[in-house]
C-alpha cells in the first residue's frame, strides 16, 4: 500500500498542567517537552508505522526545528517531499491536563507556504493508492491535490481538521471523510443526522466519537458502529491523527466491510497512542497494534 500524506509539520511545545488555564489566568506548568507533531506529520508517521510505503509532502523552515522534523520523519521510514521556506517551521503550543485532555494553538509558519504542487509531488499523488489530507495547509492546495488524485484514480481520505469550511468541489472529490463530532457539526450546521447529511455528498464518512469509538457510514446504508477500547488516557494529542494514518494504511478494498475493518485497526492504534505522551512518540507500530488487539 502506497500512502501519500500532504499536510502540516509542527514542532509541538508541550506543557503539562494541572488544568487548562481559563482566559486571563496564568498557571505554572508541571513539566515541559518538545516533540515532532503537526496533523500531516502525525498521520504520515502513523501510516508508515502501520506498514505502508509512505510519502509526505510538507513545508518546513530553513531552521533547526525543520532539520529535526525532517530527520525524525525519515527515521520513521517516511520518504519526505519537503520544501524549505523563509518562514519558520510551524510550532504548536499544547497544554495537557491531568485527564489527558489538551488545548492547542498552532503557529502555521512554513505550513502556510505550501501554496502549490511541484511536478514530483503531483507524480507522487498520482502514483499512490491513497492520498491523505487535513486542513492545516492552505485549502486551495488541498483542492489541487484532490484534483490530481481524482484524475489518476488515487483514493482520497480527507480529515477535515481543524474545523474549516470545505468547498463543495473538494468534498465531491473525497472518497472517505474522517471527522470528529464537533467537525461534523461544523460542516453540516444544525441538524438531527450529521452522518446522513455528510454521506449525502456521495462519500464514505467516519465520525470518530473519542471514548465511544466511531461510526462508519456510506451513502444509502445504515451506519455501522465500531466500539472503542477501554484504556487510561494520559495524553490525547495526535490520537485523531494516529487514527487517520493507521486507517489509510489499513484500507484494503472497497465498500462498507473494508471501511469497518480499517476503522477497527485505526481504533486500536488510537487507543494505544492515548496511553503515551506526545504526538509522534505515541504512535504505535503494526506489531504493537496486532499485539494489542490479540490481547483483547
Ligand atoms: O492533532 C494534533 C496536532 O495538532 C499536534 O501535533 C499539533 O501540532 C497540531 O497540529
Amino acid at each position: 500500500m502506497t500512502v501519500v500524506v500532504l499536510g502540516s509539520a509542527n514542532l509541538d511545545l508541550v506543557y503539562d498542567v494541572e488544568r487548562i488555564p481559563a482566559p486571563g489566568e496564568t498557571v505554572l506548568s508541571l513539566g515541559f517537552a518538545s516533540f515532532p507533531g503537526g496533523k500531516g506529520n502525525n498521520q504520515a508517521v502513523a501510516a508508515a508505522r502501520a506498514g505502508s510505503d509512505t510519502r509526505f509532502i510538507t513545508a518546513l523552515g530553513r531552521d533547526e526545528n525543520g532539520d529535526r522534523l525532517a530527520a525524525e520523519a525519515r527515521a520513521a521510514g517516511i520518504t519526505l517531499l519537503d520544501r524549505r521556506t523563509d518562514a519558520p517551521t510551524g510550532t504548536a503550543s499544547i497544554y495537557v491536563d491531568r485527564r489527558g485532555e489538551n488545548s492547542i494553538v498552532v503557529n502555521s509558519g512554513a505550513n502556510a507556504e505550501l501554496t502549490d504542487l511541484t511536478a514530483p509531488e503531483r507524480e507522487a499523488i498520482a502514483g499512490a493508492d491513497v492520498l491523505v489530507l487535513q486542513l492545516e495547509t492552505p485549502v486551495p492546495t488541498v483542492a489541487e491535490a484532490v484534483r490530481v488524485a481524482k484524475a489518476a484514480g488515487t483514493r482520497v481520505v480527507l480529515n477535515a481538521a481543524p474545523s474549516t469550511a470545505v468547498p463543495l468541489n473538494v468534498l465531491r472529490g473525497v472518497d472517505v471523510l474522517v471527522v470528529n463530532e464537533h467537525e461534523a457539526a461544523e460542516l453540516t450546521g444544525p441538524g438531527p443526522d450529521p452522518m446522513a447529511a455528510l454521506t449525502g455528498h456521495g462519500c464514505a464518512v467516519i465520525i470518530t466519537l473519542g471514548g465511544e469509538g466511531a461510526l462508519v457510514g456510506v451513502p444509502g446504508q445504515a451506519p455501522v458502529p465500531v466500539p472503542a477500547y477501554t484504556v487510561n488516557a494520559v495524553d490525547t494529542t495526535g490520537a485523531g491523527d494516529t487514527f487517520v494514518g493507521a486507517f489509510a494504511a489499513a484500507l484494503d478494498g472497497e465498500g462498507l466491510e473494508a471501511l469497518v475493518a480499517a476503522t477497527g485497526f485505526a481504533t486500536a492504534a488510537a487507543a494505544i497512542s492515548v496511553q503515551r505522551k506526545g504526538a509522534v512518540p505515541s504512535i504505535p507500530t503494526l506489531e504493537e497494534v496486532r499485539e494489542f488487539r490479540d490481547a483483547r
